[in-house]
């Protein structure tokens, strides 16, 4: 089973990488899965139904979220009938949405999605985060319920991610983070047959403070005020996450980065340029 998983979308430019490329990469790769976190999607901030929606018809098949998930309120109404759209697991009982979500890949595969939230360097403070996952695998484990387990683990602490990796090594076909907008060049297969990297960097413009316009962050340094609001920055965008590909008992056989676009060095899976 062949899955791709791209990082935060940030804004327009953001979102216009992935609704022009994605559709031709699904097929140039035969793809089975593709998951994208969009908590940034819409102007920086949270995402929208009308995102979503274009979302999923350009071939995403789960949007993960984050710490800003409801940014844009209207995400507190229809995340209820957006099945493909996950929130953190961990928020409080009670919040709309869902946490996990079991979805069919184009090769009939069950796959199980779940998105958490971490707690270092992290507001709001949600509920413990290695519990929440456990719960959710316990309900759903891999190779009886589900066919295939990704989880994003949306945190700011490196540490706290690799901590998931061992936590899930073994349980999960990939434990990938999200958050802190920039790719990590850790990706690699752990002991026990999951695919890891410790952040799968953004889809934005990286001409760019996290994917907003240079002048207001860095202003924000050095005055300790702000001046104005964050902006996406409206550049080229580089399409960031990776490729992973699992065998017959969902583990992964295979993994490599995917930078496509914009101005990072390029990397493409070369096992399967090849065909
Ligand atoms: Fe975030």
């Amino acid at each position: 089973m062949r899955l791709l998983f791209l990082g935060d979308i940030v804004g327009r430019s953001g979102r216009t990488a992935v609704l022009q490329r994605l559709p031709a990469l699904r097929e140039r790769w035969r793809l089975d899965l593709v998951v994208i976190n969009g908590e940034n999607s819409a102007g920086g901030f949270g995402i929208t139904e009308a995102i979503y929606d274009e979302l999923i018809n350009a071939g995403c098949d789960a949007v993960t979220l984050g710490n800003h998930s409801f940014d844009q309120r209207e995400a507190l109404v229809f995340i209820e009938r957006a099945d493909r759209l996950i929130r953190p697991v961990n928020f409080p009982k009670g919040t709309p949405g869902r946490g996990a979500a079991l979805v069919e890949a184009r090769n009939g595969m069950r796959v199980l999605v779940v998105n958490v939230m971490g707690q270092v360097y992290m507001g709001p403070a949600l509920d413990d985060p290695f519990r929440a996952v456990d719960a959710e695998l316990e309900a759903c484990p891999l190779g009886i319920a589900a066919d295939a387990v990704i989880v994003d683990v949306h945190a700011e602490a490196t540490s706290e991610k690799q901590a998931f990796g061992a936590f899930l090594d073994g349980r999960a076909s990939l434990v990938v983070g999200t958050h802190t907008h920039t790719p990590t060049s850790d990706e690699r297969i752990l002991p026990g047959g999951t695919a890891y990297m410790s952040d799968a960097g953004m889809c934005g413009d990286y001409d760019s403070v996290l994917g907003m316009k240079k002048d207001e962050p860095l202003q924000r340094f050095l005055a300790k005020l702000p001046s104005g609001r964050f902006e996406p920055a409206e550049g080229e965008a580089t399409l960031s996450g990776l490729a992973v590909e699992l065998d017959g008992r969902g583990l992964a056989s295979r993994i490599a980065p995917v930078r496509i676009g914009g101005c990072l060095s390029q990397a493409l899976p070369e096992f399967w340029e090849q065909g």
